[in-house]
């Protein structure tokens, strides 16, 4: 039985104050016994105090980004070594809006993959299709692609520290969700390349994640979904109460 997993990218949002107030919400509200796995993913410049609040809690950390070489002369970048050193356990890389607002490609994206992995991260790796693309009837073809570039020379050793994020373009930050049957059905497929290209028992054991406008109204049914394994969660992050009730629906 996979652990559900559920993970808030906060995006450009919440200045160091901000910070510890929402994860300092988010700890009170969540005790000791969570019978999923939580992580929140501030930016970069809160990383270290969200740190040192969540010790000795449930809350792990995650960056929202990362550059696939190791230091060097990259302007305004951050590396695996910088990430570990505040406490990351976790990375989101592919994220639509770095794909889209910053030219992010698979070659990139399968770069920052395999650094994270052997730098010892684990990767919360994201896909999905834009409305155009789910309109021209071509959605599981793109995932497809993106999976395979994505994923390309990762071991099934290194796989098992991989989450796949399924995040619709058109979902994100639009209040539109895809419906649980649509979720379902791409998560479905998702998990068959994943079978393909590693093997059954890899398949089984990846958590996919939907991403796209969950909000407390509408988490338990995605999360009830036979292969949605957790969920990426951006806006209903931001608030503690959300993002807490968020996680109790999983
Ligand atoms: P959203 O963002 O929940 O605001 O749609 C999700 C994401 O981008 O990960």
């Amino acid at each position: 039985m996979r652990k559900k997993v559920i993970a808030g990218n906060w995006k450009m949002n919440n200045d160091l104050s901000e910070s510890q107030n929402l994860v300092s919400g988010i700890i009170s509200g969540l005790g000791n016994d969570t019978k999923c796995d939580v992580i929140v993913c501030p930016p970069f410049t809160s990383l270290s105090e969200v740190n040192t609040l969540i010790k000795d809690t449930p809350v792990k950390l995650g960056a929202q980004n990362m550059h696939y070489e190791d230091s060097g002369a990259f302007t305004g970048e951050i590396s695996n070594s910088m990430l570990k050193s505040v406490g990351c356990e976790y990375v989101i890389i592919g994220h639509s809006e770095r794909r889209t607002i910053f030219g992010e490609n698979d070659e990139m994206i399968n770069k920052k993959n395999k650094k994270a992995l052997e730098s010892g991260l684990k990767v919360i790796f994201c896909i999905g299709e834009s409305l155009e693309q789910r309109e021209e009837g071509i959605t599981n073809e793109v995932v497809k692609k993106q999976i395979v570039n994505g994923l390309m020379n990762v071991t099934p050793d290194d796989l098992m520290n991989i989450i796949i994020a399924y995040e619709p373009v058109w979902a994100i930050g639009t209040g539109k969700t895809a419906t649980p049957e649509q979720a379902q059905e791409v998560h479905s497929f998702i998990r068959g390349q994943i079978e393909n290209i590693y093997s059954k028992e890899s398949s089984e054991n990846l958590q996919i994640q939907y991403g796209g406008s969950v909000k407390p109204e509408n988490a338990a049914t995605l999360l009830s979904q036979p292969d949605i394994d957790g969920a990426l969660v951006g806006g209903a992050c931001l608030k503690a109460d959300s993002f807490l009730s968020i996680i109790a629906s999983a």
